[in-house]
């Protein structure tokens, strides 16, 4: 190994997630609520060899997990050969999406053969006319579907994302309890979080995870250990439960005291924050394997400047427009 990424604060970095599209074709209200629309060059994603360079990069720095994200990642014609470089560099040895479902029916066989070994969907409702109000597709019956044959193939879990929504699905923690009382699947509780293009439905829907907390607590639900190598979730379980309930509360305190990734763009750019500043370009080192050494230097002293938590309790979103942009 190289040498490893590390922080100023000897924050590690194991995990990175990489974009590798800004594409979605959902609508959901707190992400891309009229759709993705174009911006610049819409044919310069990264490339199959760019993606293999950077992710043999961070391998080569310590990093053991790669999540892909978009936009909607499985929109890449390319995706299963995605995975499938992924999965075969050295020293990666878990390889995670995080899709809206919509071709997980079709194709998760194919994702796993390419060496997926985890996933994530975004079920915001258990209702599907809530769903489709959400998301702004009537897909609720083919994403579960997906799930279904997510567990058919041989995913042993899988985690299900859902993002609180106050007046939509903040009052459906016993519905969606009742559907992993015999699944395996982690559900995912993401507090809404504020980007920069929706000012009112922040102030309007945001609601805090704390009493799903309580609830939880109250019906014997129990905190999971933390491991060295967690993300930000508080995981909960229960032995009455197949389940698990994660919570994801970035305005909580010390949130951001065990950040262990690092995001890249769909267009290769480094973001040390969800939550950061513009990003930082690596495109120009990503045209030959024989600027590997280059790339980790730039990244290396980037790393540098990483701040010790992001500024949301300030008000302040930073530059981000919306997570289609940064993947999540
Ligand atoms: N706040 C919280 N979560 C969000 N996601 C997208 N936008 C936001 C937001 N503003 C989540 C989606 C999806 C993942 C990619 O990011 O639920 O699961
Ligand atoms: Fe698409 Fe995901 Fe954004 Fe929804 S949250 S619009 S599925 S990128």
């Amino acid at each position: 190994m190289a040498q490893q990424f590390e922080d100023k604060f000897q924050r590690k970095f194991y995990y990175l997630r990489l974009s590798v599209t800004d594409v979605c074709n959902f609508k959901c209200q707190y992400c891309l609520p009229d759709g993705y629309k174009p911006s610049g060059k819409s044919n310069s994603f990264l490339t199959l060899p760019e993606i293999q360079r950077v992710v043999g990069a961070f391998a080569n720095c310590g990093t053991s997990k790669v999540r892909i994200t978009g936009g909607e990642p499985s929109l890449r014609k390319d995706f299963a050969e995605i995975v499938h470089a992924v999965a075969q560099t050295n020293g990666i040895t878990k390889v995670a999406m995080t899709t809206n479902g919509y071709r997980m029916k079709k194709q998760i066989h194919s994702w796993k053969d390419a060496g997926l070994t985890h996933i994530n969907v975004s079920v915001d409702s258990l209702d599907p006319r809530m769903f489709h109000q959400i998301t702004g597709e009537n897909k609720y019956f083919e994403v579960m579907s997906g799930i279904d044959r997510a567990f058919e193939v041989g995913f042993e879990q899988v985690k299900v994302n859902v993002v609180l929504l106050k007046d939509l699905n903040s009052r459906a923690l016993p519905q969606f309890l009742c559907w992993i009382k015999d699944r395996p699947i982690q559900l995912r509780f993401i507090e809404l979080m504020q980007t920069g293009e929706m000012d009112p439905l922040f102030q309007n829907q945001h609601v805090s995870g704390v009493s799903i907390r309580n609830q939880l607590m109250a019906d014997g639900w129990l905190l999971k250990q933390r491991q060295s190598h967690d993300g930000p979730a508080q995981v909960y379980y229960h032995p009455d439960y197949l389940g698990e309930v994660g919570l994801i509360m970035p305005y909580e305190r010390d949130f951001c005291v065990s950040c262990n990734r690092l995001r890249v763009s769909a267009k290769g750019k480094l973001h040390l924050c969800l939550f950061g500043e513009h990003g930082i370009e690596l495109r120009d080192l990503l045209h030959q394997d024989s600027q590997q050494q280059a790339l980790i230097d730039r990244i290396q002293g980037q790393l540098q400047t990483k701040a010790v938590s992001h500024f949301l309790h300030d008000g302040n979103p930073g530059m981000t427009p919306h997570l289609a942009s940064i993947g999540g």
